[in-house]
């Protein structure tokens, strides 16, 4: 930049020349008027108004005069750049106004068109209730055991102590595979994952057995050919039918509530000596056998309880087949239909509603996932 100099002309400093000022007004309105969009602008505001634009050259010049020139040179640099900022401001405003009203047009949202609903699913109630179970089970440090469908007869009946002739085969209608002596059929308990669990394991053994099962029955309020068990077995020493009791009502509070009282009632099954069937008192009645009219409670039949399912200690027979001393060992094990006691826990009418997955149904149960 010049030093002050008392002999200088400001017209002789061609960057404070009137006319060469106002040539750069006249450049800077060009541009800014020829700036399509706010980009634009911003280049052309830092080639008009920038530190390295005519103006602001010429604006520095103005230091270097003699205090006579400063006053005039001032006010018309001050006026052109005036002037400049004045039009950049408009054509910002201008070009703000223009892109927020394409904007507008651009993102305009329909609210009026129909949207894509997707609505959560929710789990059935028998897959909530085989987890709490499953889960509260882990929690006491039992393990969970698993085994097909589609199983060997002798594992879904001989080994079970349920021999081609016993009486109690007939028990269970059967779906067997063709041809007949394929010697599979469909599972028609969970009982024969006990025996696959004593075969593959040395006791002690504690595992909970959730699971799909099959019966030759025709779907209708009551029954149904597929449906789920939940079974356990334990296998130690000393266990006696205290430690089966005390596993049950564990059992029945998980999944009918705290409080939950039950009874044994003595039963037969091959695989269990003794054997008992376990019942809760009714949800209903409260063990009453009535309903608030005096009515017989129709959800037990007026005896106050309401079966659960079979259960007893581990026959020695069962034990032996499967290479466990039960001379040194003794178990018990307890099993039931999941369907059924969640039908009467929750007043559901029929098995239809149970297994034909509407999703409204498994709604009513929560939205656990
Ligand atoms: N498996 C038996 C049934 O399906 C139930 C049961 C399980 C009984 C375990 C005793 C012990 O009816």
């Amino acid at each position: 930049m010049s030093g002050p100099n008392t002999n200088y002309d400001p017209v002789e400093v061609s960057a404070l020349d009137p006319e060469n000022i106002a040539a750069a007004v006249e450049q800077a309105h060009a541009a800014i008027a020829a700036a399509a969009t706010l980009d634009d602008l911003k280049s052309v505001r830092i080639a008009h108004q920038g530190e390295k634009s005519p103006l602001a050259l010429a604006n520095r010049e103005i230091g270097a005069l003699p205090p006579s020139a400063k006053a005039e040179a001032g006010k018309r640099v001050g006026q052109a750049r005036g002037m400049v900022g004045a039009a950049l401001a408009a054509r910002q405003a201008e070009l703000e106004a223009e892109r927020d009203e394409r904007i507008l047009v651009e993102e305009r949202v329909d609210v009026t068109l129909p949207v894509v609903r997707r609505p959560f699913g929710a789990r059935h109630p028998i897959e909530l209730v085989s987890q709490r179970l499953v889960d509260a089970f882990v929690g006491m440090g039992w393990e969970v055991a698993e085994g097909p469908e589609l199983e060997s007869e002798w594992l879904n009946f001989d080994a079970l102590n349920l021999g081609p002739d016993h009486p109690a085969r007939q028990m269970q209608d059967t779906f067997f595979l063709d041809p007949v002596d394929s010697g599979l059929v469909l599972r028609t308990h969970t009982s024969p994952v006990q025996i696959r669990t004593m075969l593959r394991q040395e006791p002690p053994i504690y595992i909970v057995a959730p699971g799909k099962v099959y019966r030759t029955d025709d779907l209708d309020a009551t029954h149904t050919p597929v449906f789920h068990q939940i079974e356990c077995l334990a296998v130690d020493k000393g266990l006696t039918m205290a430690h089966l009791r005390g596993a049950i009502d564990a059992f029945v509070k998980i999944m009918f509530g705290e409080g939950t009282r039950t009874r044994v009632r003595a039963s037969y099954f091959p695989f269990t000596e003794p054997s008992m069937e376990t019942d809760f008192v009714c949800f209903a009645c409260h063990g009453t056998g009535s309903d608030d009219a005096g009515a017989q409670c129709r959800s037990c039949g007026g005896s106050g309880w309401i079966e659960l399912g079979g259960s007893g200690m581990v026959n020695r027979k069962v034990l032996r087949a499967c290479g466990i001393d039960p001379d040194v060992y003794s178990g018990f094990a307890f099993g039931l239909g999941i369907e059924r006691a969640l039908m009467l826990r929750h007043g559901v009418r029929g098995m239809h509603e149970m297994v034909e997955g509407d999703v409204r149904f498994s709604r009513q149960f929560g939205m656990e996932v």
